[in-house]
């Protein structure tokens, strides 16, 4: 009877022991549950942005079936060129030029996690109803009190000026939003072939031409570099916040784009030198002197 209890206990010891491991295995594995579903939609998100990235702006324009939007087809690579960096953040979109809201759609589904904010100067856009991430507002886009009223606490890393490629316009709306593009963001201006058009206050080399305008900003890049004082007399306050932020002007077939930096600039960009020869030209010894040696 003894022997049968001795078994009986030890067997039932046994089956508590492997009990209690499955038990911990289970709490574990919940816990591990738990912790994954925490950083789930984060995981997921960075997924979708992968697979999403696959995706050109092309593709995703010519598969679009909602509200219209025309573009000239040379845009489709400047857009993937200068948004695709921002696919993976959640950047605040401003498209100046809302229409029927197409375009709105198409950014929309290009850049999955940005929020939207289109103006437009033709009432009837209130009517759209595009997304609770995509706001509309009517407005003329140079109307400063009513930028104030909804844009006052807002940057922008994207702007896309797309309304009325009237060249008086595009050059007023550049000098009132440039301030509210957020450091490191991108400003794109479409159709500016209208510069060379009468009927949009445009003509090649016209003093109020927009491009005419743009064509400046070669120069105010390289004002560091320009002796001539005549340059720096001539300077506007607005010229002056320009070259602090001016990162670059891309020109392309209609569409000018104009990058901000990532932080302002106080003085030119440091000179540097590396490498141990110089067995054409002794150059070293003078970059020594200078200061510009990276040792
Ligand atoms: C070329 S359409 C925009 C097209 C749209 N982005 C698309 O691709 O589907 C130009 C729009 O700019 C608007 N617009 C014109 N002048 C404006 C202004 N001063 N302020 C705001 N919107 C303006 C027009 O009402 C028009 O809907």
């Amino acid at each position: 009877m003894d022997f049968i209890n001795l078994v009986f206990t030890g067997r039932m010891k046994m089956i508590n022991y492997f009990k209690n491991i499955l038990n911990n295995a289970t709490q574990f594995s919940k816990k591990l549950i738990k912790f994954f579903s925490i950083f789930k939609n984060r995981l997921f998100a960075k997924y979708v942005v992968h697979t999403e990235k696959a995706f050109s702006f092309k593709t995703i324009f010519y598969r679009h079936k909602e509200n219209v939007s025309d573009k000239w087809v040379n845009y489709f690579d400047i857009y993937d060129e200068c948004f695709s960096n921002f696919i993976a953040n959640r950047p605040k979109v401003l498209e100046i030029g809302v229409q029927n809201g197409g375009s709105l759609q198409i950014l929309n589904k290009y850049l999955k996690n940005a929020t939207f904010y289109g103006v437009d100067i033709d009432p009837k856009v209130l009517n759209l109803n595009l997304g609770t991430n995509i706001h509309i507002y009517n407005f003329d886009i140079t109307d400063e009190q009513a930028i104030n009223q909804y844009f006052n606490n807002i940057e922008f890393n994207i702007i896309i000026d797309d309304g009325s490629h009237i060249c008086s316009d595009i050059i007023q709306t550049f000098k009132l939003f440039f301030s509210k593009l957020k450091p490191g963001g991108v400003f794109l201006i479409e159709d500016l072939h209208t510069s060379y058009w009468q009927s949009h206050g445009g003509s090649y080399l016209g003093a109020d031409s927009a491009i005419e305008f743009f064509k400046k900003f070669a120069d105010l890049l390289n004002f560091y570099h320009i002796k001539d004082h005549r340059f720096e007399e001539n300077l506007s306050s607005d010229d002056r916040y320009l070259f602090q932020w001016l990162r670059s002007i891309y020109f392309y077939d209609s569409v000018v784009v104009i990058r901000k930096l990532s932080k302002a600039r106080k003085t030119f960009y440091e000179r540097v030198m590396v490498g141990k020869l110089d067995p054409v030209v002794p150059v070293i010894n003078l970059a020594k002197q200078e200061g510009w040696y990276h040792s």
